[in-house]
């Protein structure tokens, strides 16, 4: 029983983000089943110690996770425990670190992003290049880290060799390399292979894992898969404002993510979802896909005012305000019934 009242229509979906979707019910169940009694706060429960057996079970005996709050905080405080003060890292120019984040690596971290245009939001080993340089010239931030995200911002995928052939042009140049996981378990559905071998053994040296977007209420994790490349996570952890006192139920959400297939079903499911909106939608005249769906995402263009008819049904946003290029996200909770409702709401809008 509760005072508190419902105060939205739980019919009502969308395809803005995968964050406006709820919460799994299996990780409520867990959330429930963490409650009651008392255990040690700041991360010091059973929960949190039984998580890392969790993780190193995907990611290999070296792993330790360090739950946060949000894949900002998981970013910057990862970010940090590679760097010192005069490190940059360079990045897609369409990484969430650079465009989404309000400038918190810069304004929380101190870090400068040394940022790379790329046709897919991929970075590669060439377009790495063209930011990393300038090393021992006190006048330039030293690029001493590369961030990529997986999957990307532009709902493409990098193949475990891209992933190696990064971690090995980087390592090579004294770079360490972050991996902005905040949709990893899509990218694993998708790829058919496990974590381990995109992350750990392709030499990635830390990781922000996400959890908010398939399916927890909130919580996503640092990674460190390197321990000899961060230094003092606990202590940049806390000053980011990113300790949880009853980090019990952060980990507890991880653990029903993760101990069984809950993160497989859910992502697969996701990603099954955007490929039918795909089928959908690419067949009506004036709709085009102009992007490869590979992940969860669907990026779209069609006239603006069509996409502005349609807001009015459906909420998404325009990802590019300039082309009129839309994107449509799909979560562990779309339905089919969802995806074809909204195809016909598209069709219907472009014959009108
Ligand atoms: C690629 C990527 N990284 C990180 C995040 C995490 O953001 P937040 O701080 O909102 O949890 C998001 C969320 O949209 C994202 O898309």
């Amino acid at each position: 029983m509760t005072d508190a009242v419902r105060h939205h229509d739980p019919a009502v979906r969308g395809f803005a983000s995968d964050n406006y979707a709820g919460v799994h019910p299996e990780v409520l169940a867990a959330i429930a089943l963490a409650n009651g009694g008392h255990q040690i706060a700041y991360g010091g429960d059973d929960y949190t110690a039984h998580l890392q057996e969790v993780f190193r079970r995907h990611f290999g005996p070296r792993a330790e996770a360090f739950p946060v709050f949000n894949g900002t905080g998981a970013n910057v405080v990862s970010l940090q425990a590679l760097l010192p003060r005069w490190g940059a890292v360079v990045c897609a120019e369409t990484a969430h670190i650079n465009v989404d984040e309000g400038g918190a690596p810069e304004k929380m971290g101190g870090i400068k992003l040394l940022t790379v245009p790329t046709p897919d939001g991929k970075l590669t080993p060439e377009l790495i290049d063209r930011q990393a340089w300038g090393w021992g010239d006190e006048h330039r931030a030293q690029p001493l880290a590369v961030s990529i995200t997986q999957s990307t911002e532009l709902g493409t995928l990098y193949t475990p060799e891209e992933i190696r052939a990064i971690c090995e042009h980087a390592h090579e140049r004294g770079m360490l390399v972050h991996v902005d996981g905040s949709r990893l378990a899509n990218a694993a559905a998708s790829l058919g292979v496990p974590f381990r071998e995109f992350t750990t053994d392709a030499g990635v040296d830390v990781l922000s894992f996400g959890g908010t977007k398939n399916g927890l209420l909130l919580g996503e994790a640092v990674v460190v898969l390197n321990p000899d490349a961060v230094r003092n996570i606990t202590f940049l952890r806390k000053t980011s404002m990113q300790l949880a006192s009853k980090m019990r139920f952060v980990s507890a959400q991880f653990e029903a993510l993760l101990a069984g297939d809950l993160w497989l079903r859910s992502a697969s499911h996701a990603n099954a979802m955007a490929k039918r909106l795909e089928a959908a939608v690419k067949d009506i005249d004036g709709v085009t896909v102009v992007r490869p769906v590979q992940a969860n995402a669907v990026f779209a263009i069609l006239p603006r005012e069509v996409s502005e008819r349609l807001q009015k049904r459906y909420r998404f946003y325009f990802w590019n305000e300039h082309t009129g290029e839309v994107r449509w996200m799909c979560a562990f909770d779309t339905t089919e019934a969802d995806i074809d409702g909204f195809a016909a709401a598209i069709a219907e809008e472009m014959a009108r």
